[in-house]
C-alpha cells in the first residue's frame, strides 16, 4: 500500500485537539525567517546567499510561478501512489535531500550530516551527501537505515584521490555516484567575499579528504597538527576542469549508476547519454554558481526531451509540494529540494528536516489528491501543466 503522504496534515490537525501546537514553521518563508535568525551569520550567508546579486537564484523560484496545473474532477483520487523507480530501486516517493556541503554546520550539533542521514531513514527520501561534510562519509552512510544514499562527488585532480573517494562510497554501501561538474571552481558570491567567509578554507567540512589515505599521503604532517597545510592541499586538489575527454574515465571508476549534476544544456545531455552514464541531474546550484543563468526550471524540458528515458533529477527553486508536483509534470524522475532542509535541520535537527520533508510531501500529495491525479505518470500522460502568460505580456 503507497504511503499517504498528506495524512500528516491530520496527525498536526489532532495534535491541535489535544493542545500540540506546531513548533516548525509549515512553509518555506517561515522556515528561512526563522533559520536566519537560528544560524550564526557566516553560515546563514553561506547557505542562504548565491551567486552575484542572485538574480537567478530568485528566478529558480519565480519559474515555478509561470506554470499552473490544470484540476481534473470525478478521478475519485482518494489513494495516490508517489513512489518512483530509480536505478533499481523502488523509492516511496520522487523526493530527495540534493547535497549540500556544509550542511553539517547548520546542525546546532555541528553534525548536520548525521542528523541528515537520519532523516533520510526515518522518511525514506534519500540524501545525496557532499564531497564536503562535517563527518566521513562511512558515518554518514551507516545512518541511512533501509532508505539508499547517493554519494556526490567533487572530481579532485587527483585521479588516484577521485578513485579512493568513490571506492570507499561503494564500500560504505552508497546507491550511486553524482558527480558534480559546474563546481570545480567557486562562483563569485558577494554575501561571502563581504565577510571573507568560504569554510572550507577554515578547515570546516573536508572530513572526507582528511580520513582518506591517498590525500593523507600527500600531507607531510596528519592534518590535526597542520591544519593550514591540510587546508592549502585540499585547495590544489579539490577543483577539476573535466571535459567531455574524462568522462569515459569517470564511467570507469564505478558500475554503481553514474549521475551526472549540472547538466542544462541538451546537448550535453546527449554527450552525458552516449558517454554511458545512468542518470541526468538538472540543476543550476541553486544559482550559488553562475549569476545571469536561465531558471534551471525553464531547462528542464529540454533535458527531458534529450535525455530520451533516462531519469532525470532536478533541482533548484523547489520551496513547497506545488513545486515537486510541477517539477513532475515537466518530466522530472525525482526532485531535489536544497535550503529548505538546510533551515528545518537549524531549526529542529534531524526532527526539522524530517518536518520539512514530510511537509513537502504532503502538501505535493494533497495537490495530486485534489486535482485528480493518482501518480506522478498521470501528470505528464495527461499534461497537467499549462504555461500562464508571464506578467505584463501583451
Ligand atoms: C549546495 N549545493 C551543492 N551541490 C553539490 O553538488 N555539492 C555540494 O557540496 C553542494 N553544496 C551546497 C551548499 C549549500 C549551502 C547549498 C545551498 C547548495 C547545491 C545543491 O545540491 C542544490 O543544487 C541547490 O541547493 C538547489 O537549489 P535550492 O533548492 O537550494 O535553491
Amino acid at each position: 500500500m503507497p504511503q499517504q503522504f498528506g495524512d500528516y496534515q491530520y496527525e498536526i490537525y489532532l495534535g491541535g485537539l489535544s493542545g500540540v501546537m506546531p513548533t516548525l514553521p509549515m512553509d518555506f518563508a517561515g522556515l528561512e525567517a526563522k533559520a536566519r535568525s537560528a544560524l550564526p551569520p557566516s553560515v546563514w550567508s553561506y547557505v542562504a546567499g548565491g551567486a552575484g546579486d542572485e538574480h537567478t537564484q530568485r528566478a529558480n523560484v519565480t519559474a515555478f510561478q509561470q506554470w499552473g496545473l490544470v484540476p481534473r474532477m470525478m478521478v475519485g483520487a482518494a489513494q495516490r501512489d508517489l513512489s518512483v523507480d530509480l536505478f533499481g530501486l523502488t523509492l516511496p516517493s520522487p523526493l530527495f535531500m540534493a547535497p549540500v556541503g556544509v550542511i553539517g554546520l547548520c546542525a546546532q550539533d555541528g553534525h548536520g550530516d548525521l542528523a541528515t542521514a537520519r532523516a533520510a531513514a526515518r522518511t525514506g527520501v534519500p540524501m545525496i551527501a557532499s564531497t564536503l561534510t562535517v563527518d566521513p562519509l562511512e558515518q554518514v552512510a551507516a545512518e541511512f537505515g533501509d532508505t539508499p544514499g547517493f554519494f556526490q562527488l567533487y572530481t579532485p585532480t587527483d585521479r588516484d584521490l577521485a578513485q579512493s573517494l568513490v571506492h570507499r562510497a561503494e564500500a560504505a554501501g552508497f546507491r550511486g555516484i553524482v558527480v558534480t561538474l559546474d563546481t570545480w571552481i567557486t562562483g563569485w558570491r558577494p554575501r561571502d567575499l563581504a565577510a571573507s567567509n568560504f569554510p572550507q578554507l577554515r578547515g570546516h567540512a573536508l572530513a572526507n579528504y582528511t580520513s582518506d589515505p591517498v590525500f593523507r599521503a600527500r600531507l607531510a604532517k596528519a592534518p590535526e597538527e597542520d591544519v593550514r597545510a591540510t587546508v592549502m592541499e585540499w585547495v590544489s586538489v579539490f577543483g577539476n576542469p573535466l571535459t567531455w575527454d574524462d568522462l569515459a574515465w569517470l564511467r570507469s571508476l564505478t558500475d554503481l549508476p553514474l549521475i551526472l549534476k549540472g547538466l542544462c544544456h541538451p546537448e550535453d545531455v546527449r554527450r552525458a547519454r552516449d558517454g554511458g552514464v545512468d542518470g541526468i541531474y538538472c540543476s543550476n546550484h541553486g544559482g550559488r554558481q553562475a549569476n545571469g543563468g536561465l531558471p534551471a526550471l525553464d531547462a528542464l524540458p529540454g533535458v527531458v526531451e534529450a535525455a530520451d528515458g533516462l531519469p532525470v533529477l532536478f533541482d533548484s527553486g523547489v520551496r513547497s509540494g506545488a513545486d515537486v508536483v510541477k517539477a513532475l509534470a515537466l518530466g522530472a524522475t525525482a526532485v531535489g529540494v536544497g535550503r529548505p532542509y538546510a533551515y528545518g535541520l537549524a531549526l529542529g535537527g534531524e526532527d526539522g528536516i524530517v518536518h520539512v520533508l514530510r511537509s513537502l510531501l504532503a502538501e505535493a500529495d494533497l495537490i495530486m489528491a485534489v486535482d485528480g491525479y493518482r501518480t506522478p505518470a498521470d501528470l505528464t500522460a495527461q499534461g497537467a501543466l499549462h504555461r500562464i502568460r508571464p506578467t505584463g505580456d501583451a
